[in-house]
């Protein structure tokens, strides 16, 4: 796997000459950031070797190197979900691509639906903390020690200062930025009413089909780990509609600008 994955660092090393200092995996209807990244350097995924390659509707598949607010940075535009038929560890390879080549830090994005009543369609939540008890965990199989420890914990996986970051940064924008925790379902099909009542109880306030993955090998590496969701409909069974992709990615692009407008604000402010 090292191996395989040093491969990888080594072509983008040919590539570009500077470490990003921040990678950013933009979801579904939010890739529209990828626009404001000065000095683009675009790579589509088919030219990397050994990344794997994207399916879904609404996402392309490239590497954008660059930078936004004088920060380095790398965006993926289009990323590997498990309901794909990935297995999970293409889902997690780009994840460990970065950190190889170097970089500490992940703003992982998503479309999420809504569980939390107080949330309404186009609001961002930043994740405080999320629940994997769905997922298949990334780290499942023998441990590659060169990449972190057997057990990693995962107590603060989204960081407390960027966090308080992203809120500042939302306050000064004017963005009424929600908070909550993020939990995973595997999809493609969305949760039933019944699966979204179990996780509110359990504490969830928003539900999607990404984000875990990442942000488990992200810590697993000793990434630091920001996460922002994008509510794009009420999860099944609030209101009384059924739910379609479409409305996903409608919603997603109508909170793009703010969207955008916050990443970079946080960007700007790194610390
Ligand atoms: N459920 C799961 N994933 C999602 C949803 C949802 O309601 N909305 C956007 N991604």
């Amino acid at each position: 796997m090292i191996q395989k994955i040093d491969k990888t660092v080594e072509f983008l090393k040919s590539k570009i000459d500077y470490v990003p200092e921040i990678a950013i995996i933009l979801g579904s209807g939010l890739g529209k950031l990828a626009d404001l990244i000065e000095d683009a350097k675009i790579i589509p995924y088919e030219e990397i070797p050994n990344f794997p390659r994207t399916t879904v509707a609404g996402h392309e598949g490239k590497l954008i190197f660059g930078t936004i607010k004088n920060r380095r940075v790398v965006a993926m535009k289009g990323r590997f979900h498990y309901y794909e038929g990935n297995e999970m560890d293409s889902v997690v390879y780009p994840i460990r691509v970065f950190r190889r080549l170097g970089i500490g830090n992940l703003i992982v994005t998503n479309a999420a639906g809504g569980i939390n009543t107080g949330f309404k369609p186009g609001d961002l939540m930043l994740i405080t903390d999320h629940i994997s008890l769905f997922c298949e965990n990334p780290l499942r199989g023998e441990n590659i020690n060169d990449l972190g420890p057997r057990f990693p914990d995962m107590t603060v996986a989204y960081d407390k200062n960027l966090r308080a970051l992203a809120l500042e940064s939302a306050g000064k924008l004017g963005i009424d930025l929600k908070s909550g925790i993020y939990s995973y379902c595997k999809g493609p099909s969305y949760e039933s009413p019944a699966e979204i009542r179990a996780l509110r109880n359990m504490g969830a306030d928003a539900v999607g089909m990404s984000t875990v993955p990442e942000t488990i090998v992200a810590r697993h590496m000793g990434m630091r780990v920001l996460g922002i969701s994008c509510i794009t409909n009420m999860a099944a069974g609030i209101l009384d509609q059924p739910l379609n992709h479409e409305e996903v990615m409608e919603t997603g692009k109508q909170a793009e600008k703010k969207f955008s407008e916050l990443v970079c604000a946080i960007i700007e402010n790194w610390r």
